[in-house]
């Protein structure tokens, strides 16, 4: 009898849901690039960005990355170095290769317009795929992830942690999507997210849920607990000669793979050690210059990296072959090729 009554209870809060939502929604969201219009590609598009990337940061990136590449046909063909310069300074360049064999499958077999389908394109999980079918495609598909799980935990008062939530959450909106309007009502449960039921000091008195939240601003859930990143330190060699300096692509199958890159040790090595290995490569009286510290913090893991710029000139061949570097124009490294932020806040370390 409790549970039924509970059950009933719950569904209520969830049908309650679009009422409560959708006109805070017109007159509260934000004014952002990708709600110009519905066209699947731009839906896509800021969707794969947004996944790891917060809406202040990608805003600019999108515009730019429309501007250069406006449909599905011109992602598809697109050579990869020009891809990652748009890409660059959002991170995790893997979205933008599946973003990209996505845009490739759609050309050959067209755009998927169900959730379904489209978490049969790379880089698409429930998530994307029922963001896209919501807000293109108008289907009543929920797209639950983290700050929406927050949302509804606190709306119906349930513990976190709450892996299995996401599932139930996704279930129990399903049927209660408004015919019309399901695009908004998605938008409109991560704008609440964003800007109102905030992980902390959420603004409660603003919410257009306060007079049903089973929370409200008292005993809020805590958020779960980040693990802790492991912390690698990490040696940069900055080869160069003359205008020149020496990149290479980062091995397959771990952070960065296949993103240009400084030569990289992931060990502390002193200057000393430095000039020992040139001296076993070939390259003996490199001159190493003082090494410079810097930290970069990726999700799990953060580098505590020091960078030696060693002067090679004379020395190109040997320093090429035995650590499996190219030389570049400095001008071009820092105008048209993609170094990823861990390895590009190191370009100021050569002299002009
Ligand atoms: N986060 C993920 N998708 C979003 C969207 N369409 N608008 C705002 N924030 C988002």
């Amino acid at each position: 009898m409790e549970q039924d009554r509970e059950g009933e209870a719950r569904g209520a809060l969830f049908r309650a849901l679009p009422t409560l939502l959708l006109p805070w929604y017109d007159q509260n969201k934000r004014d952002l690039p990708w709600r110009e219009n519905t066209d699947p590609y731009r839906v896509l598009v800021s969707e794969l960005m947004l996944q790891q990337t917060r809406v202040e940061a990608a805003r600019e990136h999108y515009v730019r990355f429309l501007r250069a590449l406006p449909t599905v046909e011109a992602l598809a063909a697109c050579p990869e170095d020009a891809l990652f310069k748009l890409w660059e300074g959002l991170g995790y360049y893997s979205r933008a290769r599946n973003l990209q064999r996505a845009a490739r499958l759609i050309c050959e077999n067209g755009f998927p317009q169900t959730a379904e389908g489209l978490k049969r394109l790379p880089g698409v999980g429930e998530y994307t795929a029922g963001a896209v079918a919501s807000i293109a495609f108008g289907a009543p598909a929920p797209a639950v992830d983290g700050n929406v799980v927050r949302v509804l935990s606190r709306y119906l008062g349930d513990a976190l942690p709450a892996a299995q939530l996401r599932k139930a959450y996704a279930a129990a909106l399903a049927p209660v999507y408004p015919a019309g309007r399901c695009g908004d009502f998605t938008q409109s449960l991560m704008e609440l997210g964003a800007t109102v039921c905030t992980p902390s000091s959420p603004l409660c008195l603003a919410c257009p849920l306060l007079s049903l939240c089973r929370t409200k601003s008292d005993a809020l859930p805590l958020p779960a607990r980040k693990p802790e990143r492991r912390h690698t330190e990490v040696t940069m060699l900055l080869f160069f000669a003359g205008e020149n300096v020496a990149l290479c692509r980062r091995p397959a199958g771990g952070v960065l793979a296949g993103m240009y890159a400084f030569y990289t040790e992931e060990r502390a090595l002193s200057a000393q050690a430095v000039e020992e290995a040139l001296a076993r490569a070939g390259a003996g009286g490199a001159k190493v210059g003082q090494g410079t510290a810097h930290r970069h913090v990726f999700s799990h893991i953060e580098w505590e990296i020091t960078a030696y710029p060693v002067d090679c000139t004379g020395r190109e061949a040997a320093v090429c072959a035995a650590f499996g570097v190219a030389f570049y124009p400095l001008g071009k490294v820092k105008a048209e090729l993609s170094l990823p932020s861990a390895y590009r806040w190191a370009l100021r370390l050569f002299k002009e």
